[in-house]
């Protein structure tokens, strides 16, 4: 099936008992059994939960890790949740190779908690393959890439770093793009990582996460660890995000085209220094996002005139655009990285520009957006 119909029909058959279309939100803890041992597939919510099972059958279908040949999905609490469950993966004296532009809050899991527990980390930009491939070391176990990038918005050619990487973890975090606009495992990445409180849960009311792999000796592990430390998407959670799956190729749509247009008023703006988004020409590596992606997303990030100051007016001074952390919801959000979303990395290899801006584009109708850009640069 094509990924419109998958997000709403992959492992989302209506109910066997009461025919109910939606999948329903089984919120319970223990499930009665047959038998001593004999269970109809469900024994306990932590080691699986038929709704969780619905979202994860649908995740992995979409980032095209084939389920009967034995890829698949673990749900998790959070974003966070799902990359702590990628670290159980490591040992001590593994080396991690992370982006040198990443959220910051999986910069801190890697150099605050695993370096902590003798895994040691060097970053360095992913953008750049030849820079990955001369960081990289014989102890180098797993490779973290994100892309686009939160928030400078670079882009790493995944099929490079795919045909570098085979005999490492390769990791993508697909946040920003969604497997809507980017397939990171069709260009050799082994796992795949989401904050689903974003584009895929899409309307700002759940925080959750996720990791896909088509190989079933990784998937057997990822599900082994997902009961054994436990951090697993509530029912309720899980139904969320299954709601907002199915409407995710629509709202990207949205998301882009409203991105698209924000981003070319920005550029042509002379109050604005600089406009971030690959999908404007200007961007460095915008002919490489249009061959691996399907289109460009719905971050923008811009530097107002005026540096830090200037910056922090804007971002205070929009009545459209709320002033928030997080991204990929239908109503748009903006912020300043450096003092919100990427305090943790201040001092670092990783620290933002001061003056930057951060959007996330939402869907609501452009001519608004742009008009309270207008008014705020004003
Ligand atoms: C790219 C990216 N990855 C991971 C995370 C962490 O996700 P969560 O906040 O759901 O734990 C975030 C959160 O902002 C993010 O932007």
């Amino acid at each position: 099936m094509r990924f419109e119909t998958d997000a709403i029909h992959a492992g989302q058959d209506p109910d066997p008992t009461t025919g109910a279309v939606t999948v329903p939100i089984h919120a319970t803890s223990t499930y009665a059994q047959d038998a001593p041992g004999e269970h109809r597939g469900f024994e306990y919510s932590r080691t699986g939960n038929p709704t969780r099972t619905a979202l994860e059958t649908a995740l992995a279908t979409l980032e095209g890790a084939d389920v009967e040949m034995g890829g698949g999905a673990v749900a998790t609490a959070s974003g966070m949740a799902a990359t702590a469950l990628v670290g159980y993966l490591l040992r001590p004296g593994d080396h991690v190779l992370l982006p040198d532009d990443a959220y910051g809050g999986t910069f801190r899991f890697f150099t605050k908690v695993l370096a902590e527990q003798g895994i040691d980390w060097s970053a360095v930009d992913v953008t750049d393959a030849r820079l990955v491939e001369t960081a990289l070391r014989p102890e180098t176990k797993l490779v973290w890439v994100e892309t686009p990038t939160n928030p400078l918005l670079r882009i790493a050619d995944l099929e490079r770093l795919g045909d570098l990487l085979r005999d490492r973890l390769f990791v993508v975090d697909n946040t920003f793009a969604s497997p809507y606009l980017q397939r990171p495992l069709d260009f050799g990445a082994d796992l795949v990582v989401h904050s689903t409180t974003k584009y895929l849960g899409g309307h700002s009311d759940v925080v959750g996460g996720a990791v896909v792999t088509a190989e079933p000796e990784l998937a057997a592990r990822l599900r082994f660890l997902q009961n054994a430390a436990g951090p697993v998407a509530g029912p309720f959670d899980a139904w969320l995000v299954l709601r907002g799956l199915k409407t995710l190729a629509v709202r990207m749509d949205r998301h882009q085209s409203n991105a698209q247009q924000v981003a070319e008023f920005l550029a042509n703006d002379p109050r604005v220094a600089e406009v971030i988004y690959p999908g404007l020409a200007s961007h460095p590596q915008h002919g490489l996002a249009s061959r691996q992606m399907s289109g460009f997303g719905g971050m923008v990030s811009f530097r107002p005139r005026g540096g830090a100051d200037a910056a922090v007016t804007v971002a205070s001074s929009t009545r459209v655009f709320t002033l928030a952390e997080s991204l990929g919801g239908v109503e748009s959000l903006i912020e300043v990285p450096a003092a919100m979303t990427h305090t943790s990395v201040a001092g670092t290899t990783l620290e933002v520009p001061s003056d930057l801006v951060r959007l996330s584009v939402g869907i609501e109708h452009v001519d608004d957006l742009i008009d309270d850009l207008d008014q705020a640069l004003g």
